[in-house]
This record gives C-alpha cells, sequence and structure tokens, in this order.
C-alpha cells in the first residue's frame, strides 16, 4: 500500500518567494484572481516585505514531502478573530491537494491562531474554488453581484464563511 504523503503547512520565507510568484503568475491561478496581471519579482518582494510586518496577516506554504506545492493567506479584518483567506496550489498540484491544503489552513486558523470566523470570496465562474469551498463546510453567504470588473466584463461575487464551531463540528 502506498505511504499516505507527509503534509505540513508552514510560515512562508524570504526562500520562497520566486516559487510562489511562479505560482500566482501562471495563468490557471492569475485567471481566478482580482488581479491579473503579471506580477514582477520587485512588486512581489514589496508585498511579502510588507505583509510580514503586519501582524493580522499570516503567509503560509503548504508542502507535501517536503516539496512546496501550495499558498494560503489569512488576514485577520476585524475584531473578534474575523480573517480573509486566499489560496492558490501549485499548477502542477496533484488532484486533492487544494482539498489538503484548505484543510491544513484551517486547522491553523482555528486552533494556532484561534479565529472565529475564516471568509473567502470566489469569482462566480470558479467553480472549483466554489466546490472546494463547499466541501469544506464553508456555507454560501451571499452573492455580490456585478462586483468585479476585468477590464471587459462584470463578474459576480461568490462569499463563504466558516465558523470555528462548524470546524470543530466537522474534524
Ligand atoms: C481552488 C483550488 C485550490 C482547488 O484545489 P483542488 O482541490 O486541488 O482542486 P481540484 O481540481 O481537486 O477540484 C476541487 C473540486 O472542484 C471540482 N472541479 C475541478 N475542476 C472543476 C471544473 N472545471 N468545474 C467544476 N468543478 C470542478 C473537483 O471535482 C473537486 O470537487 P470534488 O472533490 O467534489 O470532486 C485550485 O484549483 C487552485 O489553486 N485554483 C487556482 C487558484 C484559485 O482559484 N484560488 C482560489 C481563488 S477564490
Amino acid at each position: 500500500m502506498a505511504q499516505a504523503p507527509q503534509q505540513l503547512i508552514r510560515p512562508m520565507q524570504a526562500s520562497d518567494l520566486e516559487t510562489v510568484l511562479a505560482w500566482r503568475n501562471h495563468p490557471d491561478v492569475r485567471d481566478f484572481m482580482y488581479t491579473k496581471h503579471e506580477i514582477t519579482l520587485a512588486e512581489h518582494t514589496a508585498w511579502f516585505a510588507k505583509a510580514s510586518r503586519d501582524a493580522q496577516r499570516h503567509l503560509m506554504i503548504f508542502e507535501s514531502n517536503e516539496v512546496p506545492v501550495g499558498f494560503s493567506n489569512l488576514h485577520q479584518i476585524a475584531e473578534g478573530g474575523i480573517a480573509d483567506w486566499g489560496f492558490y496550489t501549485a499548477p502542477e498540484a496533484v488532484k486533492g491537494t487544494g482539498r489538503a491544503l484548505g484543510k491544513a489552513a484551517l486547522e491553523y486558523a482555528f486552533v494556532e491562531l484561534g479565529l472565529h470566523k475564516v471568509c473567502g470570496q470566489a469569482l462566480a465562474f470558479n467553480q472549483r474554488s466554489i466546490r472546494f469551498h463547499d466541501n469544506l463546510g464553508f456555507q454560501q453567504e451571499g452573492v455580490l453581484r456585478q462586483q468585479h470588473f476585468d477590464g471587459q466584463r462584470y463578474h459576480d461575487v461568490v462569499c463563504f464563511g466558516l465558523l470555528a464551531s462548524e470546524w470543530q463540528t466537522n474534524n
């Protein structure tokens, strides 16, 4: 029987910058983000430096068998442990990597950070992200109609929320 992969989530470090930038700029990721331009290394480095100084932000790398395969960020946006999250997997990652990353990031959010609620947003055409949130136990909390303009068209944004109590019930 094949051994289960060793998986962990850890803080992002400066040495991860180029790997994460390559994922973020890949069309399989970029096409589902609010900002779609190709990000330069200078822009990416400045983003990382600023986020690293912000105690409300947690940039995380998900590893499988010691190989980085995904990125997630948690951002505390309000008092009482309310956070937004974002995530993407390496474009070459095997199916199911996102789910494992999601579970690890949520465990970090609710156990390590003691957050009360994690909120996600997905562009309405991003069916994989919508399935992903549904599979992880998020509730769909509403649709922001025509909330995102991509330069040519408006897109609805689907809002998701998961409470610590709901997560604990299922884990
Ligand atoms: C979203 C993401 C992290 C999900 O990772 P993943 O779980 O490894 O992705 P999978 O390809 O296994 O798909 C997840 C679910 O979507 C379903 N799915 C995959 N492709 C799909 C498609 N084209 N249409 C509809 N559903 C799809 C899968 O079947 C799976 O659901 P299931 O387990 O119930 O079968 C990953 O696809 C990603 O990084 N996407 C690009 C960046 C992104 O969209 N980030 C989120 C922004 S809100």
